[in-house]
């Protein structure tokens, strides 16, 4: 159940009937607690428009509402102000919404067909933490839209086409290596680079090997398939490392689409969108909003395709076969022009059927300490499993300093979901938008908005089931609000559908991670005010309900991020 919606509808509908035309109610988690638990401040922006006094308006509103019936049995509501509703859910409501056996989430009355492009290295190269966030990112997101009924399509679209594949294919060749014993992808592809930039025959060759291999030479292109093998499959070590739910089969490469490549380019022909210039074909894009997105070229003087060839043949085939409702592409923000320059191109050239949305979800840097882009000490890329066994060897650390007494494997199984929790959780509890700053010290602070602190309020609680004999899946109940500390993690808990929505709507995971944080502040309120275990046994039975939901939520917004949860720490 989503409060936000529930109540929006009514407003509005009132609204409508007071103005005589429809107006958004713009309903928003109170702004502070004397407000109530909403508010909605729509009528405002109505007034304005109509000319008219907004409280009175605003009172007009809620008369309606009232003779309506609306909101009576979940919400008192009353004007403030130059005309917001304050709103406040009503106990009975918020008991109804707590019943501990029931689904945490609602599926979507109008399911989409979503398609997640994410995580998408190119795999001329290791993995390095370029790709961390993209792919955790992306993860999240895409088990988001899942778990509210969506239809998803993850889809990998790694690069293993192109130039450079030519110049690690001839080092191959020459230094008699087999693809399959290449321990380390970054110092082969280093090598190769070395001698392309160092030795003009060997470019030839490398350039040769180009055009081997897109002719289809047998020779060139096994070897070509054995390397993007070896390739996968180190990802493939990093996905599941990193818990992230991509599969071989959510690979669909840039070289999936060579054969449509001819097929695009004649429809941007046939669509009168092709300028030839210097033997290059180019699309210049209508400039929206007087906005110049510049050309794009979408066929070299010699023949060859680019990036943006193959992602209009990826809209097509995602439009047509995938049937998408929206595509969502998480890449960093560097890459925002291209987009930009994709979705108009794709519009254009009616790749984009109308209902379509595209949508870039862009994302800052990965900063070090320093606040410059993050490398090792030497100066070179950080290597994703790397990052990875330190995290975890931190976080042993921790836990061993925390809890001395767990023996040898439980503390190494809770070391891996701290640390790898905590690299992940660092990520996704940052506005995506910006640039972040890596710091394994803030990262495995068991205060603050972070990992341990929400790992460990979950299994905290499970240590009071524990400690009272009880067993959280065997509750049965629903948790009635009684004294103000109550109420506001009731509050917080019939949230968890609303801001998850918020989510799948806006790719901003950093929401669900401040809800958790919250509930869990809620959460350590209400165990301060409210003694569980001691209480007498009405009291008692109620508290354990507030206990077990507020459990359970935390472990299904944790799951959600990707971010495995621990019984004890
Ligand atoms: N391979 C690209 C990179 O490493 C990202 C691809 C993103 N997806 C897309 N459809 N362009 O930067």
């Amino acid at each position: 159940m989503n409060p936000r919606r529930l109540l929006a509808a009514p407003i509005e509908a009132a609204l409508a009937e007071c103005c005589g035309a429809p107006a958004p109610a713009l309903v928003r988690p109170a702004s502070r607690p004397e407000f109530g638990h909403y508010q909605a401040n729509g009528v405002m922006a109505a007034a304005k428009r109509q000319g008219r006094n907004s409280r009175q308006l605003a009172g007009q509103v809620l008369g309606t509402l009232e003779a309506s019936g609306g909101l009576a049995g979940c919400a008192e509501i009353e004007v403030a102000g130059p005309g917001f509703l304050n709103i406040r859910l009503k106990d009975a409501f918020l008991r109804a919404q707590l019943d501990v056996q029931a689904p945490l989430l609602e599926p979507a009355a109008a399911p989409q067909r979503v398609v997640v492009d994410y995580s998408s290295p190119n795999l001329a190269k290791e993995m390095h933490v370029g790709h961390l966030r993209s792919t955790i990112i992306g993860d999240a997101v895409a088990r988001i839209l899942e778990a509210l009924g969506h239809l998803v399509f993850r889809q990998n679209h790694v690069g293993d086409w192109g130039t450079q594949f030519g110049m690690l294919l001839a080092h191959l060749k020459e230094t008699g290596q087999d693809a399959e014993e290449l321990a380390d992808l970054e110092v082969f592809y280093r090598a190769a680079k070395a001698r392309f930039d160092a030795e003009p025959a060997f470019a030839d060759r490398s350039r040769a090997m180009v055009v081997a291999l897109q002719s289809g030479d047998p020779e060139a292109r096994r070897r070509w398939r054995q390397f993007i093998e070896v390739s996968l499959a180190h990802c493939q070590a990093v996905y599941d490392r990193l818990g992230a739910t991509l599969k071989r089969s959510h690979v669909r490469a840039e070289s999936a689409y060579n054969e449509a490549l001819d097929g695009v380019l004649a429809s941007l022909g046939e669509r009168g969108l092709l300028t030839e210039s210097d033997g290059a074909q180019c699309v210049f894009l209508p400039q929206a909003g007087g906005e110049g997105l510049g050309p794009v070229i979408v066929r070299k003087s010699d023949g060859g395709y680019l990036y943006a060839t193959t992602d209009l043949a990826a809209v097509r085939y995602r439009a047509e076969t995938l049937r998408a409702d929206r595509i969502l592409y998480f890449t960093d923000s560097r890459q925002s022009l291209h987009f930009r320059q994709l979705f108009a191109a794709a519009a254009a050239s009616g790749f984009k059927p109308d209902g379509l949305r595209l949508e870039h979800m862009p994302f800052g840097a990965m900063l070090g300490p320093d606040g410059r882009p993050f490398r090792t000490r030497e100066g070179g890329v950080v290597m994703l499993t790397e990052l990875l066994d330190e995290a975890e060897a931190r976080a042993r650390a921790e836990v061993e300093k925390k809890n001395p007494g767990l023996d040898a494997d439980e503390q190494v199984q809770i070391a891996r979901a701290l640390g790898i929790g905590a690299v992940k959780y660092a990520d996704l509890s940052k506005n995506r938008a910006s640039d972040y700053v890596f710091n394994w010290k803030h990262m495995l602070a068991f205060d603050g908005n972070t990992a341990p602190y929400l790992l460990y309020a979950h299994a905290r609680i499970q240590s009071l089931f524990r400690k009272g004999g009880l067993n959280l899946d065997a509750l049965r109940g629903r948790a009635e609000p009684r004294v103000p500390a109550e109420r506001a993690l009731a509050v917080a808990l019939v949230r968890f559908q609303e801001v998850l929505e918020q989510v799948a709507e806006d790719g901003l995971p950093h929401l669900l991670c401040a809800y958790l944080h919250d509930l869990a502040v809620k959460f350590t309120g209400f165990y301060e005010a409210c003694p569980v275990l001691s209480a007498a046994p009405a009291e008692r039975e109620n508290r354990l309900l507030f206990a077990g939901q507020t459990a359970r939520t935390l472990r299904a917004g944790l799951n959600l991020l990707g971010i495995e949860t621990v019984d004890r720490m």
